[in-house]
Order: C-alpha cells, then sequence, then structure tokens
C-alpha cells in the first residue's frame, strides 16, 4: 500500500495516521523495555543539528533514558525529547574550555549505569567519528556494563546533503577521507595521498588552524588553487557556506567571521557546493521540528 501524500513523520510522531497507530505504540513505548534493560549505557548519535537527522533508533534510546549525558553540540530541541523525569548532564568541551575530563565523563557513565539508570550518552554527529565513542565503549566494557552504539549522521554527510556538495562524484572524486584538524599536532598527521585530483578531504576542527593546514596541504604538493569550501553551522538555522581555493581560504574565514563548529572541505567537488543554501526552499518539510512547536 502507497503512504498518502502529506502522511509522515510528523503523524508518525503524533499518531494522527490510523496506519501508524500500532507502530507509534510499539515505535515509542519504552515501559517494557525499560524494566528489561536497568544499568545499560547507550551511545547516540545526534546529528549535525537538524532535529529531523535524528534516527528513529536514536529517538526510541532517548525515550528509554533515565540520564542523558550530552555534548555541547547537541540541538536543544533533541535535548527537549528526553523524559521530562530524566536527569540532564552537560559534559559540554569547548575547544580551550574542557568542563569535564573524558576520563571523569567515563566514571560518570559507569557510575550512572551502575546506579541501574539507563545512560543516554547524546553525541553530535556520529559518536565513533570524532566523538570519542571508542574510549566511552571500552570504559563500559572494562566495568562490565552493558553498551550499546545507535549511529548518527555525521556533520559531513549532513553538511554537504545540505549544501548540494556531492562528497563523491563520478567525474571529479572517487575517495574521500575525514581528518581532524586539531586531535593532534598538524605536524604529526601524514595527509600525503588524502587530498588532490579525484579525492575529497573534509577536516573537521580546522577552523582556528586553517592557515597552518592550507599551508600544509600545499607543501604536500597540492595547487593553492584547489577549490575548498567552508560549511559553518550545518542543518541549523544559522547554516552557511562559502566557496573559496586553498589560498584564500584564511581570508575566507577572516572576511566573514566563520566559527566552530565548521568543516573544510578540499578538492574539486568543493566548487559544487551552493552558497547559500537557505535560499532553497526545502520539499522536505521540517516536521519534527514543527511537531515540537506545535506543542
Ligand atoms: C569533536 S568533532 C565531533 C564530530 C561528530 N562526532 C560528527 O560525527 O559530526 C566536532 C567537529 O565536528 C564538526 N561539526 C560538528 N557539527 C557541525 C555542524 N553542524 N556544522 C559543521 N561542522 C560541524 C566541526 O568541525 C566540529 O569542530
Amino acid at each position: 500500500m502507497t503512504q498518502k501524500a502529506g502522511k509522515g513523520w510528523s503523524d508518525i510522531v503524533t499518531g494522527h495516521t490510523a496506519r501508524y497507530t500500532a507502530s507509534i505504540a510499539d515505535l515509542l513505548a519504552v515501559d517494557g523495555l525499560r524494566a528489561q534493560a536497568p544499568g545499560r549505557i547507550i551511545l547516540v548519535g545526534a546529528g549535525p543539528g537538524d532535529p529531523d537527522l535524528l534516527t528513529v533508533k536514536a529517538v526510541r534510546a532517548l525515550a528509554l533514558a533515565d540520564v542523558v549525558v550530552h555534548d555541547g553540540l547537541v540541538d536543544a530541541r533533541i535535548l527537549a525529547m528526553a523524559p521530562a523525569g530524566a536527569e540532564m548532564i552537560s559534559v559540554a568541551k569547548a575547544r580551550s574550555r574542557h568542563t569535564m575530563a573524558q576520563t571523569d565523563i567515563n566514571a560518570l557513565l559507569v557510575a550512572k549505569a551502575r546506579a541501574g539508570h539507563v545512560v543516554v550518552r547524546l553525541k553530535g554527529g556520529d559518536p565513533f567519528v570524532f566523538g570519542r565513542g571508542g574510549e566511552e565503549v571500552e570504559a563500559a566494557r572494562d566495568a562490565g556494563i552493558a553498551v550499546e552504539v545507535v549511529p548518527g549522521v555525521t556533520a559531513a554527510l549532513g553538511c554537504a546533503a545540505e549544501s548540494l556538495l556531492p562528497l563523491t562524484h563520478r567525474d571529479h572524486a572517487s575517495a574521500v577521507t575525514f581528518v581532524a584538524g586539531q586531535c593532534k599536532g598538524l605536524a604529526e598527521q601524514d595527509w600525503r595521498g588524502l587530498a588532490g585530483e579525484g579525492r575529497t578531504l573534509v577536516v573537521y576542527m580546522g577552523i582556528a588552524a586553517a592557515a597552518d593546514i592550507a599551508a600544509k596541504l600545499v607543501a604536500d604538493g597540492l595547487s593553492p588553487h584547489t577549490p575548498a569550501a567552508v560549511l559553518e553551522g550545518g542543518t541549523r538555522p544559522d547554516a552557511r557556506t562559502f566557496r573559496t581555493t586553498l589560498a584564500d581560504l584564511p581570508a575566507t574565514l577572516a572576511a566573514n567571521a566563520v566559527r566552530s563548529p565548521a568543516l573544510l572541505v578540499v578538492g574539486a567537488v568543493a566548487r559544487l557546493a551552493v552558497e547559500r543554501p537557505g535560499v532553497l526552499a526545502p520539499f522536505v518539510p521540517s516536521t519534527l521540528s514543527l511537531a515540537l512547536a506545535a506543542e
């Protein structure tokens, strides 16, 4: 049976569609599940910002939470989906201001799970892409706590889609690599071969070191005229996209006062980015946001 026009996420979430009435109950009824699953940690990817990019499984995990331990990058509308009685703990990290050390976060997750709670560790993007999810899984396993990972839309995928920037393209790029511009010293990282003809390089956490990153890539043999794009605050209401080149990257960032969170995309596909994605009226309405706003 084909779904009728106009029936979608809001219907699923609000239960307005008869066809979904049974499944929504299954989807979001969590009391039985909670009873079966005390004391566990669920790492949940919250995506890059837009609440509509949450997976169904992420919404279900949030509905189970007794405790939500979240990053600063998680949108407030997503946090609002946690049960009213859930304990909300922010472990927000800024580049130079770590409010909680990773070892302390690990200990917190384990302690809350040991106390019998369903702990949802809510992280921006995907937990396993520059999200320290690996360390938290190890901590849970070392402590003998049940742990599960719900993947999320990583920033590169969400931001690229919004800017109509194909990370691979048969005419331009047959490989794509994600690197961290800040995790380790830039000099320690060997990016040779990751960028250039036929390849796309996506740099996470690269804004503060963008001038050094551009210089490093040129020193590795890339032309200073290599196309680059900057995707700032992707999938959020204030998202901005800029097309530039490696040579002009620092000036583009300065002229537009680009701030984190933002991605750098280097390679021929960057030329295809739409600079003002907001001018394109979305065909897919942000139904989950609308449903929440209507409450
Ligand atoms: C610590 S990493 C976390 C990445 C996350 N786990 C993911 O999969 O997207 C943070 C970096 O992700 C990128 N990022 C996250 N959300 C973003 C967004 N909405 N727009 C652009 N970049 C974003 C930025 O480069 C930011 O500095």
